[in-house]
């Protein structure tokens, strides 16, 4: 596990970036797992930027969501199908049927779980899987005590999660209580894993998720076994991780 510190939310977001844009440019058909959240639009902000400056292109790469809300359609405003679309998709040139998002109103969640399972698979796997890291811990919705051996499937969120994703809704009675989420083992069976973090309230999170002890209580601690993780903190959520643990101090200036 590689751990990266950069001085600011900015810096974190173009070191993420970077980061997918070299997966990119060295696999044009890189197939992508995506979260959603604050945390990432930063990233999507300067992969933009790298596709419109004609650095990167879009047109062959894959993309796989972590979860979606249960209950909400593709065109409800609260969906991460609408942040995905607003946040990155409408804005490169990504191909309609190379996105994939798992549809929150199928009717059979079961077969849809399974079948987003399947076309991970056909697809060869994910190459690389960004995430963020919930306050409590969890990676996509797989809330602490999800099971190490969780493929797709249906979840109930936490009061915790239900509280935070408040945030995405105007009518309180409109939050969702469920999700559909990729797996802890298919987020584990991703070749490579950009986790990313910031802020100060992140940095409990963050700790107990790299240096805690490995334990389905903290879903995120789970990456301490991957081969091949990478990890991009801001200072702020890496506050509480001691220096000798950090591999790298980014200082990359303010320029873009
Ligand atoms: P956030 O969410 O990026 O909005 O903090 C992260 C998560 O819950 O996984």
């Amino acid at each position: 596990m590689r751990i990266i510190v950069t001085d600011n939310y900015g810096e974190m977001s173009q070191a993420a970036a970077r980061t997918v844009a070299r997966q990119i440019l060295a696999k044009q058909d890189s197939v992508l797992g995506l979260p959603t959240g604050n945390t990432p639009i930063g990233m999507y902000g300067q992969l933009i930027k790298l596709c419109s400056h004609g650095l990167i292109s879009f047109s062959k790469v894959v993309t796989f969501n972590l979860d979606e809300y249960r209950g909400l359609s593709s065109d409800h405003p609260g969906s991460f199908y609408q942040y995905m679309r607003e946040n990155l998709f409408d804005q490169v040139d990504i191909r309609e049927e190379n996105i994939h998002i798992l549809d929150g109103i199928a009717p059979d969640t079961e077969g849809e779980c399974r079948q987003y399972e399947e076309e991970i698979r056909r697809h060869g796997g994910i190459d690389l899987q960004v995430l963020g890291i919930g306050l409590n811990g969890h990676i996509g919705f797989n809330e602490p005590g999800s099971n190490w051996g969780s493929k797709t499937r249906l979840v109930n969120l936490s009061a915790e999660t239900r509280r935070r994703e408040s945030r995405n809704f105007r009518d309180p009675g409109e939050i969702p209580t469920q999700a559909i989420t990729m797996g802890i083992r298919t987020i584990m069976r991703a070749k490579r894993i950009l986790l990313l973090a910031s802020g100060q309230e992140k940095a409990p999170a963050a700790k107990q998720a790299l240096r805690g002890p490995v334990t389905e209580k903290a879903p995120a601690s789970v990456l301490q076994l991957h081969p091949a993780v990478t990890v991009i903190l801001d200072k702020e959520a890496s506050s509480l991780i001691k220096p000798e643990d950090i591999h790298e101090l980014s200082t990359m200036g303010r320029s873009d």
